[in-house]
């Protein structure tokens, strides 16, 4: 079974979702968020999930943490800080954040959150969507998982687009996590294969 921990920063519907899981192949052992005020803690405590509140300042505690749990997977469910190279160099292909776009749109520096959903919309794009991929020492750059589109109609507010983008994304984390849980995510080229 492998051991999961999960990086939050707010609401934490991802980490809920994961929480959710009747099958996951994964226990979830550890949440950490960057901020005492992130709702997820709470979704953690009601689930009997160890938490702790670990600034990013203070990544090598974070990483002692990790270690000492001997975490197989670290999935970033709404981690809104960066995660050092001192971190990804020891997790590579081990760390799995979700991104409210199909990158490479709408990713990168300032593309969090509502200014990701404000920018598709303004863009006037058909259809956005979720990505879950590696990360790397870099934002949003790493090896692309998995995507799935979500159709942008014509009365879609941001706030729409927003919420159908969300309630995607806790099945797309939910099914790529199951995946690595399951060993089946695989790299060939520099591309992440899913092994069906
Ligand atoms: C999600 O939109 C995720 O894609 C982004 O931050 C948001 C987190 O939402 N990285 P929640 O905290 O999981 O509800």
């Amino acid at each position: 079974m492998k051991r999961i921990a999960v990086l939050i920063s707010g609401s934490g519907s991802n980490l809920q979702a994961l929480i959710d899981c009747p099958h996951l192949k994964g226990e979830i052992v550890f949440v950490a968020s960057n901020r005492a005020s992130a709702f997820g803690l709470h979704r953690a405590e009601q689930a009997g999930i160890e938490t702790a509140v670990i600034p990013s300042s203070q990544s090598h505690i974070l990483l002692q943490k990790l270690q000492s749990l001997n975490i197989d997977l670290i999935v970033l469910a709404g981690y809104l800080a960066i995660v050092p190279e001192s971190i990804t160099r020891v997790y590579k292909h081990r760390i799995i954040n979700i991104h409210p776009s199909l990158i490479p749109a709408f990713c990168g520096k300032h593309f969090y959150g509502h200014h990701v959903h404000q920018a598709v919309y303004d863009s006037g794009v058909k259809f956005t969507g979720a990505t879950t991929h590696f990360v790397d020492e870099g934002i949003d750059t790493g090896l692309i998982i998995d995507q799935r589109i979500v159709p942008i109609d014509n009365e879609d507010t941001v706030m729409c687009i927003a919420q159908k983008v969300l309630a995607m994304e806790h099945s797309l984390l939910v099914n790529t996590v199951q995946m690595f849980c399951e060993d089946k995510i695989k790299i060939m080229n520099n591309k992440v294969i899913m092994e069906n």
